[in-house]
């Protein structure tokens, strides 16, 4: 079988960088990206270290033109990508309140985690094969039927609009045969987890490395521990 070629965003560490080496390890060719080259270059050497051979392409994605240059390395050097995983995203320590914070926390948060993997995908979906697959990495935060916990209103409105952003580009992408699913990955271990988060990068990795190999794919979905679940 054909290698798939997957690429990560924001996959230095965490998650991200979980979920590349748990792709590696399949045998497929992932693109990790990173905003920070050093960062970035020092996560490749991590993988390297056991044998896992990775590309390394700078990305900020809240960057138009970082993400122009990333999309025209990766068209230059390998041509076609099967699976885009949006993982990047940040949560500000003071998103408290939706009324007393500064409004710049919810811009900058919105602009992070869901707008700029909309700007991804539309930068990179021309290289998208078909039967190809865009992953959104969402929260329960952003759930629309649980109730609202009362943590980080910005982030969680963000995952929201991801959420939505997700159903929307299954439907523009459907005439192509690519799907476009999002998934939870559970309160786990990173540094925007915390140490006291119950899960590990392995189990938070898990359903988006599913999302990207198994066979056969629904599209416009919300996955969590490799089910459908409500938004
Ligand atoms: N951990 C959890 O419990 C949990 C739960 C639900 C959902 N999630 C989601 O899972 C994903 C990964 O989170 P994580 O826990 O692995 O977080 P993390 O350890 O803090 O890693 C976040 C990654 O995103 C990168 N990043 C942030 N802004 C970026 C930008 N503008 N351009 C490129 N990269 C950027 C960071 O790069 P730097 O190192 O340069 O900052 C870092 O590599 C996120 O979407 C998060 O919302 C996490």
């Amino acid at each position: 079988m054909e290698r798939k070629i997957v690429l990560v965003t924001g996959a230095n560490t965490g998650i991200g960088f979980e979920i590349v080496r748990q792709i590696a390890i399949l045998g497929d060719r992932v693109i990790l990206t990173a905003r920070d080259e050093a960062k970035g270059k020092a996560a490749q050497n991590l993988l390297k270290k056991d044998n896992l051979m990775v590309d390394f392409v700078r990305m900020d994605i809240t960057r138009e033109t970082s993400v122009m240059e990333a999309f025209q390395q990766v068209k230059s050097t390998v041509g076609k990508l099967d699976v885009l995983i949006n993982n990047a995203a940040i949560l500000f320590d003071q998103d408290r309140s939706l009324l007393k914070d500064d409004l710049s926390i919810l811009k900058e948060t919105v602009a992070s985690n869901a707008l700029s993997h909309l700007l991804v995908s539309r930068i990179f979906s021309p290289l998208l094969t078909t039967g190809g697959r865009i992953i959104m990495t969402s929260s329960d935060g952003g759930s629309m039927s649980n109730p609202v916990g009362g943590w980080s209103p910005a982030y969680c409105v963000s995952k929201s609009l991801l959420n939505a952003i997700t159903r929307h580009l299954a439907y523009e992408l459907s005439g192509r045969d690519i799907a476009v699913n999002a998934f939870d990955p559970g309160w786990v271990k990173t540094a925007m987890g915390g140490q006291s988060a119950p899960g590990t990068v392995e189990e938070g990795a898990d359903t988006a490395v599913w999302l990207a190999t198994t066979r056969r794919i629904n599209t416009g979905k919300l996955y969590f521990s490799r089910k459908e679940i409500p938004w």
